[in-house]
């Protein structure tokens, strides 16, 4: 029974919650070296190797596992603000954000006041409540696509449910992906899919009938002759991507590709669908479409919208949607899907970062660190491009551009894995893989950024 008790004994009771007021750069760089040194991993390597002999790999989801970076995984304690610490006090400035999720900063003091209202009310219902309406209205509000809205609970089942639509509205079978793009780990999806398969290093899963990905075809992203090619040779029921991609690393399509793909869509009678479960309320308020100007049929969101508790939505034009039971014959369902809470958390997220100035804040701050790292990078000789978008953003180990994944691939991974390491003993949390984006909160500060930069000129001097 008490079979794992030891390791409950390692956690400290309490944990350090210095720093969490600004202080300017040069002391907080003075500061992350106070705790740095050395940098204490012990406890978090014993909680991950009683981890992999109960859950798979050690984890809940496969990047966790720090496999294309080497090394244990860092094991969380707590997370505040723009900031997350671990099992052995170590203190870190992240930009992970709960891979999207924490966009007005991690455990945000008004989202979580009026969760704990909620809370007393209780925590599912599984029958209709106005948090639904209030989030769905805000939803259809902001995101020009979207005039009706099914909420699930994570961006998988979103994206799941959207195949099953745009198959059952248009009748055909075929859809086209783009290579590199995640849309979940739905069996139709799991063909060229970016991240976490690529970081792995598998082309797809075992286990996935091949019938299942029969109909998907996959295209080269930013390359629109190759998907006006597959639209002419297949009768096709979608064309899916990320609209800006994060799954291969970070990736900007080029306006006349997302504006080419409406045209084409339109022309073949296939639907056009935005994947924004990264990009909605990231990319701007309206999510990518209305960053970039260009509207699909069918939207599929989740992180941002449920802030920091699971969730996922698809929505589109409100005749397509009606296609989806009980309003019309296509099944989907969902047990706590819609629940208070994370219906509670979404509408006070969006209600932050609905205020003046909440993205321009995201973009100035983000603009101020990518083009950091890439000077430091650069400067230090090394083969680096990158950018950002709102607050979204990443680099790669390679000369550029980067345009599609096969130009992704060419990053220099050992580098990249080499510099991750010397980021978290500088108290710098990213993503543990060359092929994701990073994400900055509304929480981060100047003086977060420029401790960045400034570390990552130390790490770029020693890869
Ligand atoms: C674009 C995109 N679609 C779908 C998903 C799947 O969402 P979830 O992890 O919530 O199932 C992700 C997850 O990162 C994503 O980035």
């Amino acid at each position: 029974m008490m079979k794992y008790a030891p390791i409950a004994a390692i956690f400290f009771p309490a944990l350090a919650t210095a720093f969490l007021t600004p202080v300017p750069a040069k002391q907080q760089v003075r500061m992350m070296a106070a705790t740095m040194a050395p940098h204490k991993t012990d406890k978090s390597s014993a909680v991950f190797e009683e981890a992999k002999n109960i859950m798979p790999g050690g984890v809940s989801s496969p990047v966790r596992a720090f496999k294309s970076v080497g090394g244990n995984p860092i094991v969380f304690d707590k997370v505040k603000g723009a900031y997350a610490w671990d099992v052995d006090g170590n203190k870190y400035i992240d930009y992970v954000g709960s891979w999207g999720p924490a966009i007005v900063g991690h455990a945000d003091d008004e989202v979580l006041k009026v969760l704990n209202e909620v809370m007393e009310k209780g925590t599912s219902f599984g029958a209709p409540s106005v948090y639904e309406n209030t989030l769905a209205k805000m939803v259809i509000d902001a995101v020009p696509s979207v005039e009706m809205v099914r909420f699930t609970n994570s961006g998988t089942e979103a994206c799941m449910g959207m195949l099953r639509l745009v198959r059952a509205f248009t009748k055909r079978e075929k859809v086209i992906k783009f290579d590199g793009c995640y849309h979940g780990h739905a069996d139709g999806f799991l063909v060229q899919a970016g991240s976490g398969v690529a970081t792995l290093g598998l082309p797809d899963s075992p286990g996935v009938p091949q019938g299942s990905t029969a109909g998907t075809l996959v295209a080269e992203y930013n390359n629109l002759a190759n998907v006006e090619q597959l639209l002419k040779e297949h009768e096709v029921a979608a064309v899916i991507l990320e609209p800006v991609v994060g799954n291969s690393g970070f990736i900007v399509p080029d306006k006349s590709f997302l504006e080419g793909l409406r045209k084409l869509t339109t022309q073949y009678g296939a639907l056009l669908v935005f994947d924004e479960v990264m990009t909605g309320f990231r990319i701007s308020y309206g999510g990518a479409q209305q960053y970039f100007g260009v509207t699909p049929d069918v939207t599929t969101m989740g992180k941002v919208i449920g802030g920091g508790l699971p969730v996922g939505a698809y929505g589109g034009r409100k005749d397509i949607m009606e296609t989806v039971a009980p309003a019309g014959p296509m099944y989907q369902a969902g047990t706590l899907s819609g629940n208070p809470l994370a219906m509670t958390a979404g509408i006070k997220t969006l209600e932050i970062l609905k205020r003046p100035g909440a993205y321009e804040k995201l973009d100035r701050l983000t603009e101020r660190l990518i083009t950091g790292i890439l000077k430091e990078g650069k400067a230090a000789g090394h083969a680096i491009c990158g950018g950002h978008v709102s607050g979204m953003f990443g680099f790669f180990f390679t000369e550029g551009p980067v345009r599609c994944f096969a130009d992704a691939a060419k990053s220099d991974t050992a580098k990249f894995a080499k510099w991750h390491r010397g980021m978290l003993e500088h108290g710098v949390y990213l993503a543990p893989s060359q092929y994701e984006a990073g994400f900055m909160s509304l929480a981060h500060t100047e003086a977060d950024v420029d401790a960045t930069i400034a570390a990552a000129k130390e790490v770029f001097k020693t890869l």
